[in-house]
């Protein structure tokens, strides 16, 4: 991360917790909710299949950025099914940067070829070993590691939702996420039961046994890009929610957090581990503040 950049975090962060501020630095922006997959545990794909167009994306991006958010996610949908005439998801992430945002990041599913140079990090779907990843992602995960082996940069990040399905696959995705190429880190989220997908949420026991395992392998050197120091919250959904530094825009509408907050008791079951991390660090917890420090520094 650049020197101006930590600068500006710092500041942000010292400004927030002691004068309690909710301006927002986190934002997302939905390019589209079409998707080529239909993942079990998934349940905003493919509702109402627009691809957004790039003017209306493009205000999107100007209006978070003039809320003063400084680290743009784009995420769908699948993000690299975008594109508007001559525009793909490459030209957002380039102009993404050019428009001021300090750290630039996508979320897919890898199903696609993976040129995106520019992006600080490619958060990148993988729920377990082969096994368990098809059994939820379908038949992907030859294609998916294939495309990781001939990205054009190491900005790979795995991302993977532990479920019911997966819980006790955590250490093959810690080891792939170690021994590939092109990959820098992995990063977790518990499952968030959407109504149609409760029956895929861990129990409280299983959460605690998912950290230890995490720990554990953070102990045996996995680049793993998470905070041990929030485990025990993430356990007991004892975080504070919704997180008011993160917002989404999808098709016009703003909403603070997620698209989830409109899900009557969803928040209190909520598996996002980046909700625990920012709202504990922003809440003053200054466990959560020094090993965000050292793990932002070290993977971004
Ligand atoms: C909605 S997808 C969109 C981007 C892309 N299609 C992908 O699969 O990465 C973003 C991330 O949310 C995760 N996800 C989907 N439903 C979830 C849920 N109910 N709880 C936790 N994570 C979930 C997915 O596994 C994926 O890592
Ligand atoms: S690839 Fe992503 S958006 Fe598509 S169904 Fe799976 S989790 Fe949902
Ligand atoms: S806290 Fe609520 S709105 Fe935020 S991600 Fe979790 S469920 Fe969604």
């Amino acid at each position: 991360m650049k020197l101006s950049s930590f600068l500006y975090f710092t500041y942000f962060g010292i400004k927030t917790i002691l004068f309690k501020k909710r301006e927002p630095i986190l934002g997302t922006v939905i390019v589209t909710d079409r998707c080529n997959l239909h993942c079990k545990h998934c349940s905003v794909n493919n509702i109402t299949a627009v691809m957004h167009p790039y003017d209306q994306i493009k205000k999107e991006m100007q209006l978070l950025y003039d809320m003063g958010v400084r680290i743009l996610f784009f995420c769908g949908g699948e993000t690299f099914l975008w594109k508007d005439e001559n525009h793909n998801l490459r030209n957002l992430v380039i102009e993404a940067k050019q428009m001021g945002f300090l750290i630039v990041n996508v979320v897919t599913n890898g199903t696609f070829p993976i040129d995106l140079p520019e992006a600080n990090l490619i958060l990148l779907s993988l729920d377990g070993d082969k096994q368990r990843h098809n059994e939820i992602r379908g038949n992907t995960y030859d294609i998916i590691m294939n495309n990781i082996h001939n990205a054009t940069a190491d900005n790979i990040c795995l991302y993977m939702a532990i479920n019911k399905i997966n819980k006790d696959y955590i250490r093959d995705v810690c080891l792939t996420a170690r021994n590939t190429k092109n990959i820098r880190a992995v990063s977790f989220n518990f499952h968030t039961p959407y109504p149609d997908t409760k029956e895929l949420a861990l129990t409280k026991e299983e959460k605690a046994t998912c950290c230890e395992i995490i720990s554990q392998m953070m102990k045996e050197g996995a680049p793993i890009f998470n905070l041990k120091n929030a485990f025990p919250y993430l356990i007991e959904n004892q975080f504070p929610t919704p997180c008011h530094q993160c917002v989404v825009i999808e098709n016009g509408k703003l909403s603070t957090c997620g698209r989830c907050i409109e899900i009557p008791g969803l928040c209190e079951q909520c598996g996002y581990f980046f909700v625990a991390e920012y709202t504990l660090l922003f809440h003053g917890n200054l466990k959560i503040i020094f090993e965000m420090l050292r793990t932002y520094l070290k993977y971004i």
